[in-house]
């Protein structure tokens, strides 16, 4: 009985820190990692008190639906394992020294697998008991799709509009130089920040994907840059519009550069010359899967050909989005080789993937 019990808190404890852990954006970091050590102690507890069902597994002539069972728990156990796995991966506070993922887009992934696999497993639980099947079936249905909604679709949403991140921009941009081989490559960036009319309370409105530096708001593309000249010992070139600003609010300038991806509108910028380089080095935000305008009127208004640039993309979860294959059909006789594609979270600390990232593209 009391073994029953402490499994079930166990269970409930498990679901709830899950639940908490997605919604890192209000826990921060520190609880974070904290409660991931919790939430693998419950986990730890449910197997030793559910162990017998191991054994289970090698019965014969079980119904289909546990079979099913059995399938899902395997997954979820799996998952799990690599949860963990992946969380030391990209750990800051408790394992900083055996963080070895650049990125934490594989453990996010992870998280809403456990979490949509931890509803169907507990569901299949009340499956078995439930004397309206049919109605176990949709319950089920309904709590899958919303796990894998908030992991895939409210989690990003969140931090890419709550997130106001303070930091040292010499701390985080300075360090380790590369040697370049021949003419450095120039770096370009675009970021929201020097393109965006902000009103005085942007953190209440935005705090989005912008980074207060040393006080001052900095844009994840523009730290990024900063690091990558710092890499390098060159002064980093900003794409700037000339006219009309993107708005403070970060909804309507999403709606804003959705308009502008439908027209294919080439916002003017300030002109930037790359005749002189042999390489740029360009670090830009995905905006609705695909590379700002602004981007595009600078790739169009260059030439480019017989030149590399090396991609260093942004973004709140969709990797490389379209962009890779629109800068190439932009600038059709450039090299172009995709770098990397840093999650808006994982932007402060960015600097030793870019190092290693420019380090492998000087060896070429
Ligand atoms: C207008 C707009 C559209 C965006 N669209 C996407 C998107 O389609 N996919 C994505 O993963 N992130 C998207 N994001 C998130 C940004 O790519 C991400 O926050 C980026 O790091 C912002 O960089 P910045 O601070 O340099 O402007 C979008 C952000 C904005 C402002």
């Amino acid at each position: 009985m009391i073994k029953k019990r402490i499994g079930l808190v166990a269970d409930i404890l498990m679901y709830a820190i899950l639940v908490t852990q997605m919604l890192y954006v209000f826990v921060g970091n520190n609880v974070h990692e904290i409660l991931g050590m919790a939430f693998f102690a419950c986990m730890i507890v449910h197997v030793v008190i559910k162990g017998w069902w191991f054994k289970t597994q090698f019965r014969k002539g079980k119904a289909a639906s546990r079979y099913f069972f059995d399938a899902v728990t395997l997954l979820l156990l799996l998952s799990i394992i690599l949860l963990m796995v992946s969380s030391m991966g990209v750990s800051r506070f408790l394992f900083p020294g055996i963080r070895f993922l650049g990125s934490s887009d594989f453990h996010r992934f992870l998280a809403t697998a456990v979490l949509t696999l931890g509803v169907l497993h507990g569901g299949m639980h009340g499956y078995f008991k439930a004397k309206k099947k049919r109605s176990a079936v949709i319950l089920i249905a309904l709590g899958c799709v919303a796990a894998a909604s908030l992991g895939l679709f409210l989690v990003p949403y969140l931090n890419r509009h709550l997130r106001a991140v303070e930091i040292s921009y010499a701390e985080k941009v300075t360090g380790e130089r590369v040697d370049w081989n021949g003419k450095k490559p120039m770096v370009v960036y675009f970021t929201r920040v020097g393109n965006t009319d902000f009103e005085p309370d942007v953190d209440a409105v935005s705090g989005a994907s912008l980074l207060i530096a040393d006080g001052e708001m900095i844009g994840n593309d523009q730290l990024l840059a900063g690091m990558a000249g710092d890499i390098l010992g060159v002064e980093p070139v900003a794409i700037t519009l000339t006219g009309k600003k993107y708005p403070s609010s970060y909804n309507a300038t999403v709606s804003v550069a959705g308009e502008e991806l439908r027209a294919q509108a080439r916002p003017a910028v300030e002109p930037i010359d790359v005749s002189d380089a042999d390489a740029v080095i360009l670090i830009y935000p995905l905006w609705w899967g695909s590379i700002p305008m602004p981007v595009a009127t600078f790739l169009e208004a260059g030439d480019f050909d017989g030149k590399t640039i090396y991609l260093i993309a942004t973004q709140g979860s969709s990797g490389y989005g379209n962009t890779v294959s629109e800068i190439e059909a932009l600038c059709p006789g450039a090299k172009v080789v995709p770098g990397t594609s840093i999650y808006c979270e994982d932007i402060p600390d960015a600097r030793e993937e870019l190092l290693a990232l420019i380090k492998g593209w000087n060896k070429q």
